[in-house]
C-alpha cells in the first residue's frame, strides 16, 4: 500500500495566514509532500490565491476579485486580519500580500512537492479561468504533479479537454450513491472527500482509499485512524502534526 501523503491545507493555515507566501514557505520547511490552495481570477485575467470570492475576510481591502485589478489586490495585507484569527502574530504578517500562482510555482521551483489547485468556480463564474490556469502551470510548474479540483464538475471538465493528461479531482461534502462509477465516467484521478464521509462511512470509501484525499483533518485521532484507512493523502491546516504523527506510528 502506498504511503499516505500530507498535504498543507492553504498553507498551514492553522498557524499562519491562509493561502499566503509565508504560510507556504513554512509548510514547505515542515515537510510537507503536497500543499493545497484556492485560486480566483482578477480583472485583469491574472490568477491570484486567495479562498474568498472578495478580499474581506482575509484582507484589509474589500471588494470582489473579478472587479479589481492585480495591481489593486496587491496592495492590501493578506497577514494583517490573522492576528485576530490566531491570537498571536508577528508585525512582518502585514507585509504579505496576495500571491499569484506563478509566483507560489516560482517558489515551489526547487522542491519535489505536489501542488493541489482548487479553482473556487462553484462561487462565480470565471470565464476562461480553466485555460488561464493551465497556462501558468505550463509556464512556471513544468514537470510538477498538480491536481485540479473543484466543487464545479463542469470546470474540471473543460479543464480535462484543454489538457487530457491533466488529473482532476471533485471536491465532495457529501457521499454519492457510486464513487466508482463517478470516477470512471468523468476521468476523474481521484475524489477530494470532507472528512465528515470518511470518517463517518469509511466503508463506503473503502475501495477508493487510494484514490481519496480527504480534508481538512486537524484532529490527531482523527489523522490517526485515516493513516490506518490507508488514504491517499491527508490535508491538514496543521501538516507538521500530521507528519509526527505519521513519523511515530
Ligand atoms: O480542497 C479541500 C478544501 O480546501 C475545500 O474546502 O473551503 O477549505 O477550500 P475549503
Ligand atoms: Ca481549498
Amino acid at each position: 500500500m502506498a504511503e499516505t501523503k500530507i498535504y498543507g491545507h492553504r498553507g498551514c493555515m492553522g498557524i499562519y495566514p491562509e493561502n499566503t507566501m509565508l504560510g507556504f514557505k513554512k509548510a514547505i520547511e515542515q515537510g510537507v509532500d503536497g500543499l493545497e490552495l484556492d485560486v480566483h481570477m482578477t480583472k485583469d485575467g491574472e490568477i491570484v490565491v486567495i479562498h474568498d470570492v472578495n478580499l474581506d475576510r482575509t484582507t484589509d481591502g474589500t471588494g470582489y476579485i473579478r472587479n479589481l485589478s492585480l495591481a489593486e489586490i496587491k496592495e492590501v495585507s493578506a497577514g494583517i486580519k490573522f492576528s485576530h484569527f490566531l491570537h498571536y502574530n508577528e508585525s512582518v504578517w502585514n507585509l504579505e500580500r496576495v500571491p499569484t500562482l506563478q509566483e507560489v510555482l516560482e517558489l515551489l521551483a526547487p522542491y519535489d512537492i505536489e501542488l493541489n489547485i482548487e479553482l473556487k468556480t462553484y462561487l462565480i463564474n470565471y470565464e476562461g479561468i480553466e485555460e488561464k490556469v493551465l497556462n501558468v502551470v505550463k509556464q512556471y510548474g513544468k514537470n510538477r504533479n498538480v491536481i485540479y479540483s473543484s466543487f464545479h464538475l463542469p470546470t474540471l471538465l473543460r479543464i480535462k479537454k484543454i489538457d487530457p493528461s491533466a488529473k482532476i479531482a471533485m471536491l465532495l461534502d457529501h457521499q454519492i450513491t457510486h464513487p466508482n462509477d463517478y470516477m470512471e465516467t468523468f476521468n476523474l484521478e481521484a475524489l477530494h472527500v470532507s472528512k465528515r464521509i470518511t470518517i463517518m462511512a469509511n466503508h463506503y470509501l473503502k475501495d477508493l482509499k487510494g484514490n481519496i484525499r480527504v480534508w481538512t483533518v486537524n484532529d490527531p485521532l482523527e489523522i490517526n485512524e485515516l493513516f490506518d484507512i490507508g488514504v491517499n493523502t491527508i490535508i491538514s491546516d496543521f501538516p507538521e502534526r500530521a507528519l509526527m504523527i505519521k513519523n511515530a506510528r
